[in-house]
């Protein structure tokens, strides 16, 4: 099959003809139809990334179609239609069993490595194993992924938009409605509007908040806010807390969301929330070895800080159900998807990320 290689840090992906292997016990082949591309990719393409290694398939924000399963498959059939889940939900682990977490702990280790759960590869070329990133690899025609790690959902959802529900759009909607509960009537301020800052803005308009301010520093990505429900937006940067603390009657939000990953607006967020029960939410990834600095202060008096990993949603059963709501016109995914392209132009997708032109290229297959 033909698939986007990162040979080497720093340097573009080579797309070319790699082996792919029959899906073993409880594995999976997928077709992908549609593929996001995501900063994560461009972040472990450049090296930056600790735990990053080469050479490798890229690519995590997957759609497509159940071609074949392996023995012992019992969560999906073929022809399913799926999304990719980096984030599995084996069902049975201390955490798949606490509705505190989404943090599965089933295959982690391998994953981190590259391996499938046995510890080994299906990835290869000319007998040398290739590795697989996030569990996924989905810049390829097709993938063997474990079923834990599938969400299988709606045949009728086109998977061009079904796709950005594998990371971004769901992260987003699910720090909104899963990691902090957004509750009806209320103020919510989400900092950046990328892909994961857009969705918690629709998130919060599902949950019914009340207003809903999106802080950006491009124009046209806060015009993009506005119609996923922000009913005001700002200029990111200095005296943005002093902004929202005028907007609120001097107290700050119910909900802030921080999903740029930068420790600066991080700490604005922090800084914007109520005092009393605002609840911060971190949803963007600072880089490495960064830190958050918050004074004590704001949170003894009442302010919280939480995390949220892919929107703290345990994939196999939150993503269908955001599909459902989509195809239900709850969601608007079309304004997200910024770019059409093929697997051949997979490297013009990471530059128009680097530009910061649109919001998601999908590859499709
Ligand atoms: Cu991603
Ligand atoms: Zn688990």
């Amino acid at each position: 099959m033909r698939a986007a290689v990162l040979e080497q840090f720093g340097r573009p992906l080579v797309v070319q003809e790699i082996e792919l292997a029959d899906p073993g016990p409880g594995e999976v082949l997928v077709r992908l139809v549609a593929c996001g591309i995501c900063h994560t990719d461009a972040y472990t393409a450049s090296g930056v990334d600790p735990s990053g290694y080469a050479p490798c398939v890229l690519g995590h924000e997957g759609a497509g179609v159940v071609e074949r399963i392996g023995a012992d498959v019992t969560m999906v059939a073929e022809g399913d239609h799926v999304v990719t889940l980096f984030s599995p939900q084996c069902g049975e682990c201390v955490h798949c069993a606490s509705p505190d977490t989404n943090l599965c702990l089933a295959i982690r280790e391998q994953q981190n490595l590259g391996h499938l759960p046995d510890g080994t590869t299906r990835l290869s070329r000319q007998g040398e194993p290739l590795r697989h990133f996030m569990g996924t690899s989905t810049f390829a025609e097709y993938t063997v992924m474990p079923q834990i790690a599938l969400a299988k959902i709606d045949p009728q959802a086109p998977l061009d938009a079904a796709c950005l529900f594998a990371c971004g759009l769901s992260t987003g909607l699910g720090a909104a409605l899963r990691t902090a509960k957004v509750r009806a009537g209320s103020t919510a301020v989400v900092f950046g509007a990328g892909m994961v800052g857009l969705g918690a803005v629709a998130g919060c308009r599902l949950a019914g908040a009340e207003r809903i301010v999106c802080v950006d520093l491009s124009p046209q990505r806060l015009e993009l806010a506005r119609g996923q429900g922000a009913t005001d937006t700002m200029t990111g940067g200095e005296g943005v807390v002093e902004k929202i603390l005028e907007m609120t009657g001097g107290f700050g939000a119910d909900y802030t969301f921080e999903a740029t990953g930068n420790v600066k607006v991080m700490r604005q967020a922090v800084e914007a929330a109520r005092m009393g029960w605002g609840l911060c939410t971190i949803a963007g990834v600072a880089g490495r070895g960064e830190t958050l600095e918050v004074v004590p202060r704001y949170l003894i008096t009442g302010r919280r800080v939480c995390g949220s990993s892919f929107g703290g949603l345990k994939g196999r059963d939150d993503v269908p159900a955001l599909v459902d709501r989509f195809m239900a016109g709850e969601i608007d995914v079309a304004p997200f998807i910024s770019h059409r392209i093929t697997l051949d132009q997979v490297n013009r997708g990471f530059e128009l990320m680097e530009a910061h032109d649109g919001i998601r290229s999908v590859i499709e297959f």
